[in-house]
């Protein structure tokens, strides 16, 4: 049943050897429809130079170990060919194995003539072709595997900001408000960004660093003395160390990390300065301390919404990215930001009036 042998597959007026390993006879037959009888009959398999430019596996009768292994064996023998394996399965794992052992290309059992002649062709042309059969349940497993993990993500935020909110006096309807705000400040400075999950995320869990400050400090009814602050200054490098071991998208760390530097470098916990701040983080603390001025704290109550754009307006490249704030007050003339507070248009319009 298993054999080796060799065709001639014709095309473009120059034929190309086909070396065929473990042909079964219906792989045979099948390349013999696909090529023609008489080039599978006149086949030899090599060129002048005992090379084989093509090398078709048949693996239909394999199993996943020995399918990947006869690739790996084929591979290591003709190293400058095109290795084209009809398999058995789709199964993502010998897909994945036959192409990390060095398949080029892979076609189903149960290809039509047709099919082989095209992927045969790519083959030829440099362009080798997957059956789309072959691949589609591998991304279907990717696609679950994503969405899996990106619950999992959202499942492991979730939880680390009411660990946050249990503890500060930050509540979750701040912690959504300001993100929300921050994804449309974010759309006018950079819509991709403002469609990132872990750009929401981040912001979601920026201050879960809280949860090593005491809450003596945290509730503290009055402004916080000089020792107190560097222990709330911490706060981002703590957050770090907690998101950082649970494999978050990159951007999670680096809001965390961040959301309290500087544009002139005057921030901590690095003092980075300028666009030394990832752009992330520069969008989002415009939103913390707009959103954080117009909220009440234990020691101060809310401050007005024209009176806390004024105070953004007048950080704006001290503390803020002064395109940020630009963005910010560009997207509320537009319309297209709505603050927390927004809620008064007339304050708005108080603000945007000059004098
Ligand atoms: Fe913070």
């Amino acid at each position: 049943m298993v054999h080796n042998g060799s065709v001639y597959a014709p095309g473009g007026g120059t034929q190309t050897p086909i070396t065929l390993l473990w042909g079964t006879a219906s792989t045979r037959s099948l390349l013999a429809a696909a090529v023609g009888q008489t080039a599978l009959d006149d086949a030899v398999g090599v060129d002048g130079a005992g090379r084989a430019h093509i090398v078709v596996v048949d693996a239909t009768l394999l199993h996943s170990g020995e399918a990947v292994a006869a690739v790996a064996a084929a591979r290591a023998e003709h190293a400058d060919a095109a290795l084209l394996v009809v398999a058995a399965s789709a199964e993502p794992a010998l897909v994945g194995g036959l192409l990390d052992a060095g398949a080029t290309s892979l076609v189903p059992a149960d290809a039509t003539p047709e099919q082989v002649r095209a992927t045969l062709a790519g083959v030829r042309a440099g362009a080798p072709l997957v059956d789309l059969r072959m691949v589609r349940p591998t991304l279907d497993a990717y696609a679950q595997h994503l969405m899996d993990s990106r619950r999992r993500d959202r499942a492991v935020i979730d939880s680390l900001a009411a660990a946050v909110e249990a503890k500060d006096v930050v509540t979750s309807r701040h912690l959504h408000e300001v993100s929300r705000l921050a994804r449309q400040l974010a759309a006018e400075v950079d819509p991709d960004l403002a469609e990132r999950e872990d750009f929401l995320l981040g912001c979601l869990v920026h201050d879960v660093g809280k949860i090593g400050v005491p809450e003596a400090i945290l509730a503290k009814p009055a402004a916080l003395d000089e020792a107190e602050w560097a222990v709330m200054r911490r706060h981002p490098i703590t957050g770090a160390d907690v998101v950082r071991p649970l494999g978050l998208p990159p951007m999670v760390e680096q809001i965390v990390l961040h959301h309290h530097e500087r544009w002139d470098g005057a921030g901590y916990p690095h003092g980075l300065r300028a666009r030394d701040i990832p752009l992330e983080a520069r969008i989002f603390s415009v939103c913390d301390a707009l959103e954080a001025m117009t909220a009440t704290r234990p020691y101060r109550t809310a401050m007005p919404v024209h009176a806390a754009l004024a105070e953004v307006h007048a950080c704006s490249g001290e503390q803020f990215d002064p395109w940020v704030v630009s963005a910010l007050e560009r997207g509320l003339d537009r319309g297209r930001i709505a603050l927390t507070a927004a809620q008064d248009p007339a304050q708005v319009r108080q603000w945007q009036t000059p004098g």
